[in-house]
């Protein structure tokens, strides 16, 4: 069984969209009998599963995404890896999985990117080897049940930008849908997020936005999120400002460019409430996250307005620095703060 494996002489690196490619190596583990066993390497792409396996019925199933970088020097690193463990266990926590061991968690990426290190990207060309980890409620247990058995894998692929515009400013548009309720799941990087977010996304794409813009679910008046990534804001008096939301995703480059903003470019930096009625206080805004990196939004178009914040074709200065702070410390050209970086 398996796929046609990509072959890394095919690659054009400069221009890597998000696509799912198949590399030589992933690593699984699967969770039998109360314990995590067989981890390891393998060289096979597919899943072969239980047909009563919950996460095909009920979605029971989390996942996170990180990326390795290559350094002008030739050596991978990656961004804040113990933070996505630590956030895969509390998303495993919500829809009751047993999470894979932080410490194991970490060394099972590192493993991944070394066994495909051709396949991060050269340095230079913007472009990382994305990692998606991922586990799955498996064995046949088709009553409402957390599943008796799971598998988690991580597999890789290189990717450049996420939405088209890359480092150029992309439109968005508030959503009338609602991504995740306050006390629902919006905090947990759990399948069904997505799968509710296809719809609203689909309707931003067809008119033309890059994605839409959820509102906070109770008023809609507050901005939320991107339905794959954080939101926000340069005020016009110099505050990094980014919504404060039970329902949105803890994003890891959220609370790094908060640290950022702060320490570095010297801007005060706060989780506030940022209303969608209040748009003119911001001079700048943007879309943050591992795939998304820092995207510019030029526009956002809410009740049939669009609100240009800097430019729909330049990008802030602000954003820009954000960019090059974040992008340089990722990529090992900027000094990184005690333990955002970790050699592979
Ligand atoms: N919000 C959503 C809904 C996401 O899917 C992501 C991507 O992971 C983010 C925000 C950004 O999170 P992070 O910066 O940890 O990648
Ligand atoms: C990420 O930024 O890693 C994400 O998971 C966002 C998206 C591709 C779902």
């Amino acid at each position: 069984m398996g796929m046609t494996k990509v072959n890394v002489k095919d690659i054009d690196w400069n221009n890597l969209g998000f696509e799912y490619m198949d590399l030589p190596y992933r690593f699984t583990s699967h969770f039998k009998n109360g314990e995590w066993q067989d981890a390891g390497l393998v060289e096979d792409s597919t899943l072969h599963i239980s047909e009563a396996s919950p996460v095909l019925h009920y979605g029971q199933a989390v996942f996170e995404g990180m990326k390795a970088y290559r350094t002008p020097e030739d050596k991978v690193q990656l961004f804040r890896p113990d933070q996505n463990a630590a956030r895969m266990k509390k998303s495993c926590e919500r829809l009751l999985m047993p999470a894979f061991p932080e410490d194991q968690f970490v060394e099972a990426v590192k493993s991944v990117v070394k066994a495909n290190i051709d396949f991060v990207p050269p340095y230079g060309t913007g472009a990382t080897l994305y990692l998606r980890p991922l586990m799955i409620g498996t064995g046949s247990t088709i009553g409402v049940h957390p599943a008796d058995e799971y598998i988690f894998t991580i597999f890789a692929m290189p990717v450049g930008n996420y939405f088209k515009g890359g480092l150029s400013p992309v439109n968005f548009i508030t959503s009338d849908y609602d991504r995740a309720a306050h006390r629902g799941t919006g905090q947990s990087k759990v399948g069904g997020n997505y799968a509710a977010s296809l719809l609203p996304g689909d309707e931003a794409h067809k008119q033309g936005f890059a994605d839409c813009v959820y509102l906070d679910p109770v008023e809609h008046r507050k901005i939320e999120e991107v339905g794959s990534a954080n939101f926000f804001g340069i005020t016009k008096n110099n505050i990094f400002r980014t919504p404060k939301s039970p329902s949105i995703l803890p994003s890891i480059t959220k609370y790094s460019l908060l640290w950022l903003a702060e320490n570095r470019l010297g801007l005060k930096a706060e989780e506030a409430d940022v209303f969608v009625d209040q748009l003119d206080d911001y001079k700048e805004a943007g879309a943050c996250g591992t795939a998304a990196v820092i995207s510019p939004i030029g526009g956002l178009q809410h009740n049939g307005k669009l609100h240009v914040f800097y430019s729909e074709t330049e990008v802030g200065p602000i954003t820009s620095k954000l960019f090059e702070t974040l992008t340089g410390i990722q990529f090992g050209t900027v000094e990184a703060p005690e333990g955002w970086v970790q050699t592979v």
